[in-house]
């Protein structure tokens, strides 16, 4: 809930402006108050009017505009704000962030923040892969702003997808509210503060060709959840993604990958570390040597035959390092059959702490056993094993996550 939270929304000028309006809806339903500032190019979508009538406040579009100066101002906008809300942030706003520009309401209100300030992109696809989207993105998440999205779907323009769509009002307002959870009141626990957390999400995707991957089913809801709880408990969180469609978590320094090899090389990258959560379902094999070309149908009615290379296991890696080991190594085991036998088997052989091992030959919800929303765990140890109810992916990972607090500090306990 964000009762009493205020939100200050700032909306540049793209077709994903409309879809701002539900956001607005959404925010309030869930008890917070929202003023709305608005770029010239975002007025020419929706009027002032729609934000005015939604948000029950009024619309502030004037960087020089002499009533509001009087009356509130850019910096009192900012003093009376909990949160600033980028939705949508276009390339063109993030480039001027970027340099610090204020030439209108909505920059320099952002140039003038000490508020913290988190980001919902929406672009074409071509704008957001751009180098230059992708060095302003780099150095705004440097500059400590949050992202939430985008999103990979269909874009405005008809025939068009790709990555740029805005993440939906729903999933941004879940995002504000995983912010304010990950930033609690002063007194709050906060037991792994000072704490730096890698984990990995989400399946890898392994190149056939320019047009065609190896995959898996896996969503990533446990590995972000995971992420999200540490950031939450105070932990400096670096959360390495496959390709996935659930929103980035708030607070967490999100690295996206596709291959078994980049993930390995990004989680190398954020050593060292002191705990390792590997929780993505990473793809065993990949073809070897990728084809430059799509593979065409040769007219001889004979499949191409595909040779595979295995990938590194990222969790043996991590665990059998003599240099930068996390004190706790984290694996997970999802098995159909021996779920004992096989996880303490990974235990022993990846060098790991322990391993979250996952019946997944359970009746699941219904939504397939990979991608639902449950999950009933086993903690194996090396000298034993502790047995949990099923439990939504939210709570097995804040479950988690306080055993690894009580781990660090077992005489609290
Ligand atoms: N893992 C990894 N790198 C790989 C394969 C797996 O880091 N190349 C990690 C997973 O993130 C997980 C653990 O190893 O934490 C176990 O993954 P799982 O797929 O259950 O094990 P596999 O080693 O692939 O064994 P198998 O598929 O034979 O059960």
């Amino acid at each position: 809930m964000l009762h009493d939270k205020r939100i200050l929304l700032i909306v540049s000028g793209g077709i994903a402006v409309y879809k701002a309006l539900d956001l607005v809806r959404r925010l309030r339903e869930r008890g917070a108050s929202v003023r709305a500032v608005m770029t010239p190019a975002a007025q020419r979508f929706v009027t002032p009017l729609a934000f005015g009538a939604i948000t029950g406040n009024q619309v502030f579009i004037e960087l020089f505009d002499r009533a509001a100066e009087h009356d509130v101002g850019h910096i009192r906008l900012l003093r009376e704000a909990d949160l600033v809300l980028v939705a949508p942030a276009t390339a063109d706003l993030m480039a001027k962030m970027v340099h610090g520009l204020a030439d209108d309401l909505a920059t320099a209100t952002l140039l003038a923040s000490k508020t913290p300030i988190l980001i919902a992109p929406a672009m074409n696809s071509v704008m957001w892969a751009n180098p230059a989207t992708q060095r302003n993105v780099a150095q705004l998440r440097a500059d400590g702003i949050a992202f939430i999205g985008p999103m990979s779907g269909e874009m405005a323009e008809s025939g068009e997808a790709g990555v740029g769509r805005m993440a939906e009002p729903l999933d941004i307002a879940a995002a504000v509210q995983a912010h304010f959870e990950t930033s609690p009141a002063p007194g709050v626990a906060r037991p792994l503060a000072g704490r730096r957390v890698v984990v990995t999400s989400g399946p890898t995707h392994e190149p056939i060709d320019p047009v065609r991957y190896i995959a898996n089913r896996s969503s990533g809801k446990q590995g972000h959840a995971i992420a999200a709880a540490a950031a939450a408990a105070g932990a400096e969180v670096v959360l390495v993604s496959g390709p996935v469609t659930v929103p980035d978590p708030a607070g967490v320094e999100v690295v996206h990958v596709e291959t078994a090899r980049e993930m390995q090389a990004a989680v190398d990258a954020a050593l060292p570390a002191d705990i390792a959560v590997l929780a993505a379902a990473v793809a065993d094999w990949r073809a070897k040597g990728t084809a430059a070309q799509k593979i065409k149908k040769d007219g001889s009615g004979r499949p191409p035959m595909l040779e595979f290379a295995e990938n590194p296991d990222i969790l043996a890696g991590i665990g059998h390092r003599t240099k930068d080991r996390p004190a706790l190594v984290v694996g997970f085991a999802a098995e159909t059959a021996d779920l004992l036998a096989n996880a303490q088997a990974k235990l022993a052989h990846k060098g790991a702490d322990w391993i979250v091992a996952n019946d997944v030959s359970l009746p699941s919800t219904g939504e397939g056993i990979m991608g639902g929303n449950t999950n009933e765990i086993r903690l194996v140890f090396h000298d034993g094993v502790e047995e949990w109810p099923r439990l939504d992916k939210r709570q097995v990972a804040e479950r988690l996550v306080a055993r690894i607090a009580a781990y660090f500090e077992p005489e609290d306990e």
